[in-house]
């Protein structure tokens, strides 16, 4: 059986070889932080569950230590309370509401924030805290602030980095607000996801300096962004090459709703073929046009609900090689869709990188290829 030193070192190795940890400084920091101390017990997906459920992976237990050093994304709590020490046995199902991301995704971020010696830096979502020990291992406890909402997860981050000796400065809160009293920040780097660029972001980091976030929104659909900050309260940016996803701050996340009703609306053909937005870009393409609305549904068969105004949109093959679609409601939900995708499509279906965002006292605008090219305003 492999000690944590010798997984750490695997873990190092391996990431250094698909190329994710090509500076020598950020290597030392995987090499010196266990991230078990950070996750503890951690929940893995029962594969082929319908809904998604859950079995605790317990501290000791065959495997546990194997799986701390996989690359991969550790869940640690659900539906805003439920942490794996909180179920006795069996499985069980939830919304993923904290974690240990991935670290090649954590390392891959902190270096496209170009964090160096000497930034001050804040994080949004400490979550466990292994990624803030990182970055505090890299940029010195001085320099790095991280905001955690959920005070039982701070708590937890607090003790794990306080037991590798790094006192980063912590705070309880809801990061949207940033770090009032903290700034200004050269750096600001979000682990969680954003429906749009929180203001006080944009005057808590400098003129020059860099925020790193992932776009999501209530159909799910992500992008990560790097905008630099202009001037106080505006940025601009791009978005970046891969597919990054983050659970959305909680702030955030759509309101509850009922269980879906379908309502009977106004029928015609679908310009558009409907299984595009299981496409990762043309999903995010057509959030952005309906930013209120939640995707359900699959392929062919697409469902779109705006639960704020009650408008719908549901999609079918007709039969005949085509598709119809519904709509009904005040907010024609597939007219703004269609027309989003059809310039998305126009312009050879890109990956979201030739997209990028501008945002000003005149609202947040994402738009492709320049900002004369098509262009979504963020719902702020
Ligand atoms: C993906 S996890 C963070 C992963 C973490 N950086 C790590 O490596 O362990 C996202 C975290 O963001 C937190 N979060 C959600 N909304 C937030 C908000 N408004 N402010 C601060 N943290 C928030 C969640 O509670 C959760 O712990």
């Amino acid at each position: 059986m492999s000690t944590s030193a010798q997984l750490r070192d695997a873990l190092t190795d391996k990431l250094t070889e698909g190329g994710t940890l090509a500076d020598p400084e950020w290597r030392a920091a995987v090499r010196a932080i266990p991230r078990e101390l950070f996750t503890g017990a951690y929940f893995r997906v029962v594969e082929g569950s319908i809904p998604t459920a859950c079995r605790v992976v317990r501290e000791g237990e065959p495997g546990w230590l194997e799986g701390v050093y996989s690359d991969e994304t550790l869940i640690t709590q659900l539906d805003g309370r439920v942490r794996p020490d909180d179920v006795a046995e069996g499985t069980v199902t939830g919304s993923f509401s904290s974690s240990s991301t991935l670290p090649s995704l954590v390392l891959r971020m902190w270096q496209q924030l170009g964090a160096e010696t000497g930034h001050r830096v804040l994080e949004i979502g400490t979550g466990t805290g292994y990624s803030t020990a990182l970055g505090a291992h890299r940029l010195g406890d001085a320099n790095l602030t991280s905001v955690e909402y959920d005070p039982v997860v701070g708590g937890a981050a607090a003790a794990a980095l306080k037991a590798v000796g790094l006192a980063p400065r912590l705070i309880i809160g809801d990061g949207l607000r940033g770090d009032p009293d903290g700034g200004p920040y050269d750096r600001l780097i979000a682990t969680c996801s954003v429906r749009y660029l929180p203001l006080p972001w944009l005057h808590q980091v400098k003129p020059g300096g860099k925020i790193l976030v992932t776009l999501s929104g209530w159909s799910y659909a992500n992008a990560l962004a790097l905008l630099e900050v202009t001037g106080p309260g505006e940025a601009t940016g791009r978005f970046l090459p891969g597919y990054t996803s983050f659970m959305i701050a909680r702030p955030h996340d759509r309101p509850p709703r009922p269980a879906l009703a379908l309502l009977p609306g106004d029928e015609r053909p679908s310009l558009i073929d409907p299984t595009k937005l299981g496409d990762w870009t043309g999903s995010w393409v057509a959030q952005l046009a309906a930013p209120s609305a939640e995707r359900m549904g699959a392929g062919a068969e697409q469902i779109l609900w705006d639960v704020s105004t009650g408008s719908q949109a549901r999609t079918a093959p007709d039969g005949k090689g085509g598709w119809t679609v519904v709509q009904r409601g005040p907010v024609r939900l597939w007219d703004r869709v269609e027309q989003a995708v059809r310039d998305w499509q126009a312009a050879g279906e890109p990956h979201q990188e030739r997209f990028g965002i501008t945002v000003s006292a005149a609202g947040q605008r994402v738009w492709l290829d320049g900002e004369d090219g098509p262009g979504w305003d963020l719902p702020i």
